[in-house]
């Protein structure tokens, strides 16, 4: 009798903190991460630092760690590199207990004009990257915990994809999956307490992609290349909701997991066509559906949104016409889609 009713003041309080409590607290609990992309510009706004040190446990720079960000001017200048926002963001997340995310070393995107028209030869290209790895890696190590190493080296058919890294004039490493494998080990070699991961969109599901990039997880788990995780970025609409889908992700989680890799849901956002509530709703049930396939699979370690305020999100600019993709609105109030992601972490 006794323990019945303890077993029931310990489910009351349970569900109590959960509906009061805070995502990064609630994640807490499952030892998952609750992350957001942030800007080190937008923390003197109140409103925006006061909810991302309270609510996440994780911050990743939106920008401010890109190469074209971070590294805006070439080697041969006294200073080639600029830590500022990279620091601001650090500090911040220090200050509130939160661990830092770092994104990304090795992308075709946010690439500065000095190293895409300096027609450098492929071993300059190589010595530059190999460089720019070593530095952040090192300045960063104890810091940043995990690392975006490769972002979107695959096509949605499964072939890599061309990029200055790859084929212009390429990192001098060889063909396919070589000069993503080399990027690794020069990570690994400048911090070795670093979590490494390959990060992508759209190979949530089992499809050519994912197939493509299990192909190379696979290899380089049994010869030893230090690849620790994989990010899914889950940029995704209303569409994800097919019960079919959420398997397919489910299923496509458990093959990289049984690698022995970590998992990473890295750039959550659902974007809608609409601000209307029954989009909203289908939004809340779908980061819901998201937040749970989490939560069943022990690998995934960090649930994380792309930004978290409609106020500040990349969505509206880049696919015109939709937007109302994250879990604040654009006056911080909180939408149902929190509340969703709060409750399937409560349970
Ligand atoms: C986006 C940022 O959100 C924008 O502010 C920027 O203008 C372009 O990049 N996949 C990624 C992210 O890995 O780095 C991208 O971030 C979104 C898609």
């Amino acid at each position: 009798m006794r323990l019945r009713c303890f077993a029931i003041v310990c489910l009351c309080a349970a569900s109590l903190s959960a509906q009061s409590g805070t995502l990064r607290d609630a994640g807490a609990k499952y030892d998952i991460l609750v992350g957001a992309a942030a800007g080190s510009h937008l923390l003197a706004d109140p409103e925006y630092s006061t909810i991302l040190g309270s609510e996440f446990s994780q911050l990743q720079a939106e920008n401010e760690m890109k190469f074209g960000e971070i590294h805006p001017r070439p080697d041969t200048d006294p200073n080639p590199y600029d830590f500022a926002g990279g620091d601001a963001l650090i500090r911040f997340a220090q200050q509130h207990n939160m661990k830092v995310r770092g994104h990304t070393l090795v992308w075709h995107n946010q690439v500065p004009k000095w190293l895409t028209e300096g027609n450098y030869s492929a071993a300059q290209l190589s010595a530059i990257l190999h460089g720019h790895i070593s530095t952040l890696l090192k300045r960063y190590a104890l810091k940043v915990y995990a690392w975006d190493v490769v972002n979107e080296a695959f096509v949605a058919g499964g072939t890599m994809r061309h990029t200055i890294w790859y084929d212009q004039p390429g990192i001098g490493a060889g063909a396919g999956t070589k000069y993503i494998e080399q990027a690794f080990r020069w990570a690994h070699e400048a911090d070795p307490d670093a979590k490494l991961f390959y990060n992508d969109f759209d190979a949530e599901e089992l499809n050519k992609k994912s197939d493509a990039i299990y192909r190379m997880a696979k290899d380089f788990k049994k010869r030893g290349v230090p690849l620790n995780g994989i990010g899914f970025q889950t940029h995704i609409t209303l569409n994800f909701s097919s019960p079919h889908k959420l398997k397919s992700h489910a299923k496509n989680m458990r093959r990289f997991a049984q690698l022995g890799l970590e998992i990473h849901m890295t750039e959550i956002d659902i974007r809608l066509p609409d601000a209307s509530p029954a989009s909203f709703a289908a939004q809340a049930k779908l980061y819901g559906e998201i937040t749970k396939l989490c939560v069943q699979q022990h690998s995934c370690k960090l649930l994380q949104t792309w930004g978290f305020t409609d106020k500040h999100s990349w969505i509206p600019g880049f696919y015109p016409g939709q937007g109302w993709a994250l879990l604040w609105d654009e006056k911080y109030q909180k939408k149902p889609a929190y509340e969703a992601v709060l409750e399937k972490l409560g349970r």
